[in-house]
């Protein structure tokens, strides 16, 4: 069989891209080697640890501050099991949506290992033990990323877990130790932890989520502190060990010193490399780079070239919907378009409570590159909608051009910042000045008003209620 375009790999990079392909009238296939379609995104990554924070910020809720707001509550209880199966009724409902799209666009979708057997013929090493060989005209490699881990540091998938496991453990932490303070941390760290789990967070760098704008990892750490966490940042994990009911963790302190942290779980979450086993790039005259990463140009095109890579397995940030829009993007490059990708507009986002989502450079970025800026900022607390919601920890900082007033970037640690963010990509792609934010009406009352807020802040110093 031929195919116009053979996609293995259907995370959202790659079901995207197969759906844009379909929508363009190519001949589409798709490979996956798991059962269930999705990839990484909907099985064991953004959709399941979102509902598992959903229902741990529910069980937060009615526990801390029900009472606060008239609700009383009796003999409250955590049922992992329930919230864990929940969770996979989530999960498997989302993928078998795009069983479904896949369907209903006419895709082909074989399952089953996909290898290069040459630049345009790839075998597909089927689960049944059968194997079936495709061409394609074109070909993208969709095929995501992997849990990173170190020697030091043995993942056993027990005691020693990754993101996937801390999916779906049995009992809630009595004291779980986190490698790396960075966005899966953050998220399953709060999850545990707001479940009544004692977190440890060991991080190499001197903050939360250290690749962020520094206010935002300072005022998450006060967040997460409220649920009882330490952290041991500029500390250096040597060793981790599974000692039977304990995993004990070796750490260097920045004064010289070495402790020992013992946990009943150690989360390794020190990033994601990305995944090309199996693929016998070689087949098809490719290599990757020295981090692994399959190497591709401004059109995502590899150095053969009818084979693109897309998402988390090429450069740039490992998110879902930055993944998506290069779906798109090469789709409409084999259909002869002239797409394009935004790549700095592409919003970065933390699912703890209270949220952090931005957008456009960081202050230390600005700073680093010596382009004049100004800065605006507003806290949820001067809100009234976050009063009344209760939700008052956080603020909004905007960064605008001190010459120009165009807005450099917006990060906001605060409630639904993830929704929120979403003005501030509008506002950044149309390029406009924080003083053109400042003069559009928001609904009072709402979170948004605080964004306008920080505008005007950055427009002269113009807060209204501060
Ligand atoms: P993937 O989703 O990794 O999909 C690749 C697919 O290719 C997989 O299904 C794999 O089985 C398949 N595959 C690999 N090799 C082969 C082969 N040889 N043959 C056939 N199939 C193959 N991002 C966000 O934007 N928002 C979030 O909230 C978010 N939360 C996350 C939470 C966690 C716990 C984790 C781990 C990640 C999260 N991410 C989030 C990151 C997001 O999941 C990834 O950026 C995204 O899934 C990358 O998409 P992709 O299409 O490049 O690859
Ligand atoms: P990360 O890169 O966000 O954080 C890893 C952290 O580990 C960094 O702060 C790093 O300094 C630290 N670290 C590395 N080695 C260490 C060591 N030896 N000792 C102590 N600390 C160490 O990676 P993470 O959290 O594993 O997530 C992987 C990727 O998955 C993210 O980069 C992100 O792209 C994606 N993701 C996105 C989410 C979202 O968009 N909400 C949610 C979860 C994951």
């Amino acid at each position: 069989m031929e195919y116009d375009v053979i996609i293995i790999g259907s995370g959202p990079g790659g079901y995207t891209g197969a759906i844009r392909c379909a929508q363009l009238g190519l001949k589409t296939a798709i490979i996956e080697k798991y059962p269930a379609l999705g990839g990484t995104c909907l099985n064991v990554g953004c959709i399941p640890s979102k509902a598992l924070l959903d229902s741990s910020e529910h069980y937060y809720n009615a526990a801390h501050t029900f009472t606060q707001h008239g609700i009383k509550l009796d003999n409250l209880q955590v049922d992992l099991a329930q919230m864990i199966s929940r969770k996979q009724d989530v999960v498997d409902q989302t993928t078998k949506g795009i069983a479904f799209l896949m369907k209903k666009n006419k895709i082909d979708t074989f399952y089953g290992l996909g290898s290069f057997v040459d630049a345009h013929t790839v075998k597909i090493a089927k689960t049944d033990g059968g194997e079936e060989t495709i061409k394609g005209k074109n070909i993208v490699i969709a095929t995501g990323s992997k849990p990173l881990s170190f020697p030091s540091m043995p993942v056993d998938k027990k005691r020693i877990i990754t993101s996937t496991e801390a999916l779906k453990l049995e009992q809630v932490p009595k004291h779980m130790i986190i490698i790396g303070a960075g966005v899966i941390g953050a998220e399953l760290g709060s999850v545990y932890a707001r479940l009544g789990g004692k977190v440890s967070f060991v991080e190499f760098f001197d903050s939360m989520i250290p690749t962020m704008d520094k206010t935002m990892g300072k005022e998450l750490q006060k967040a997460i502190k409220k649920l009882g966490a330490d952290f041991y940042f500029n500390h250096k994990v040597t060793q981790v060990e599974n000692k039977g009911d304990e995993v004990v963790v070796s750490v260097d302190t920045p004064d010289g010193k070495q402790i020992t942290l013992t946990g009943d779980y150690c989360l390794v979450s020190v990033g994601r490399r990305p995944y090309t086993d199996g693929l016998n790039l070689e087949a098809a005259g490719l290599k990757t780079d020295a981090k692994g990463k399959v190497e591709v140009d401004n059109n995502l095109r590899t150095s053969v070239p009818h084979i693109y890579a897309l998402g988390d397995v090429i450069r740039g940030a490992m998110l879902a919907h930055k993944a998506e829009e290069e779906g798109t993007f090469i789709a409409e490059t084999i259909a002869g378009q002239k797409p394009h990708i935004h790549y700095r507009l592409i919003p970065n986002v933390v699912y703890t409570w209270p949220e952090v989502a931005a957008v456009g450079y960081t202050e230390e970025e600005v700073k680093q590159q010596g382009i004049p800026y100004k800065t605006g900022s507003f806290p949820f607390k001067a809100l009234g909608r976050a009063r009344a919601s209760m939700d008052i920890d956080g603020l909004v900082k905007v960064l605008a051009h001190k010459e120009t007033d165009e807005i450099l970037g917006v990060h906001i640690i605060g409630p639904r910042a993830a929704d929120m963010i979403a003005e501030a990509v509008v506002a950044m792609e149309f390029r406009a000045s924080a003083e053109d934010v400042s003069r559009m009406s928001h609904a009072h009352p709402t979170y948004t008003e605080a964004f306008k807020e920080a505008c005007l802040a950055a427009t002269d110093n113009r807060a209204i209620n501060m």
